[in-house]
């Protein structure tokens, strides 16, 4: 009866409310050939809150007095795709040139730890594939300073996203894409169907619920910012805001790495560009601790990530 009552085909009218809104609380930007995945993830929604219309269910989120209704919403609507290590370089780059890097700094006493952030971390693979590679590093260097002065903050602005990372818990599937066979052994254990995180992977890690629209004054400054494949999502401008707080949070010399197909051209200056072997990151200029790693010449951001376009938009 339900469910004859109520018609889940959106129109152009009502894409645009719920657009705006959905732009307006997480930043991500749809455009009109969207409309079907409106459809296919708030449909279910759109029911279950008694509404026979998408206007009737605009105009119930919009009174913004339903926490739960909203945070459900998020939910469906990013995108929580990841894998253990994606995209490799990345783990590669703190591997080889910046966990290095900072072991010479805290040996020097130039630095007493070091902080890095992962925005928008999903279900965790990527901040746990960064413990593990701290913990791999340590493996190879037995008289490093590395241990226990790395602390990662891991942030998402998916309820159920975070649920699932800070559980540490993953079935099968969810490890069978990425995570070498021997990490698996090393660093989980099995329980039934389940595969569980190390405790003291778990604890390197801090969990907590940020939308990347609100101030970042809060979290302090950071040593290394990841943020992959989010600003994907993002309209130009807020891609440039979200830069600029980047720039703000991180310390002098401070490191940004974007997902594989992700660029900075055309949002700012305030970076240099690096490259280690297939990988590049970004590291903020004006420093004053010692430059890091390599400058990547000038025609290597559009050949490994394509046209400035591809990301930028
Ligand atoms: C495709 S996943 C990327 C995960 C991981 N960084 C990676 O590269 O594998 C994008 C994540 O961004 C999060 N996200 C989207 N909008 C956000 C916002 N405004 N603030 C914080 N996180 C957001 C989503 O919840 C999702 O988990």
């Amino acid at each position: 009866m339900f469910a004859f009552m109520t018609s889940t085909a959106i129109s152009t009218d009502e894409f645009k409310l719920i657009q705006a809104w959905i732009e307006k609380e997480c930043g991500i930007s749809m455009g009109e050939d969207k409309a079907y995945l409106i459809e296919s993830r708030l449909a279910r929604l759109m029911v279950e809150s008694m509404c026979d219309t998408y206007r009737e269910f605009y105009f119930k989120i919009s009174l913004g007095n339903d926490a739960l209704l909203k945070a459900k919403i998020i939910d469906a609507v990013t995108t929580n795709e990841t894998l253990w290590f994606r995209d490799e370089s990345p783990f590669a780059i703190f591997k080889d040139i910046l966990f290095p890097q900072f072991d010479k700094e805290l040996a020097l006493g130039k630095r007493t730890g070091v902080k890095v952030w992962s925005a928008a971390c999903s279900t965790g693979q990527e901040p746990y594939s960064l413990s593990m590679t701290q913990q791999e590093y340590l493996r190879q260097c037995s008289g490093s300073n590395l241990k226990g002065a790395v602390s990662i903050l891991a942030t998402d602005i998916s309820n159920s996203a975070l649920m699932l990372a800070k559980s540490g818990r993953y079935d099968d599937i969810a490890i069978s894409r990425g995570l070498p066979e021997c990490y698996k052994t090393r660093y989980f254990k099995q329980e039934g169907r389940l595969n569980i995180v190390n405790t003291d992977i778990r604890e390197s890690i801090t969990f907590q619920p940020l939308n990347l629209q609100n101030s970042f004054l809060p979290l302090g400054k950071f040593d290394v910012v990841l943020m992959r494949n989010v600003a994907i999502y993002f309209s130009q401008q807020f891609k440039a805001e979200l830069i600029k707080k980047i720039s703000n949070c991180l310390n002098p010399g401070g490191i940004l790495i974007l997902g594989a197909s992700e660029s900075l051209s055309g949002i700012t200056h305030d970076f240099e560009l690096k490259e280690h072997g297939r990988g590049l990151y970004y590291q903020l200029k004006g420093g004053s601790t010692s430059a890091i790693g390599h400058v990547a010449s000038n025609n290597i951001a559009s050949h490994r990530n394509g046209p400035a376009v591809a990301m930028i938009r």
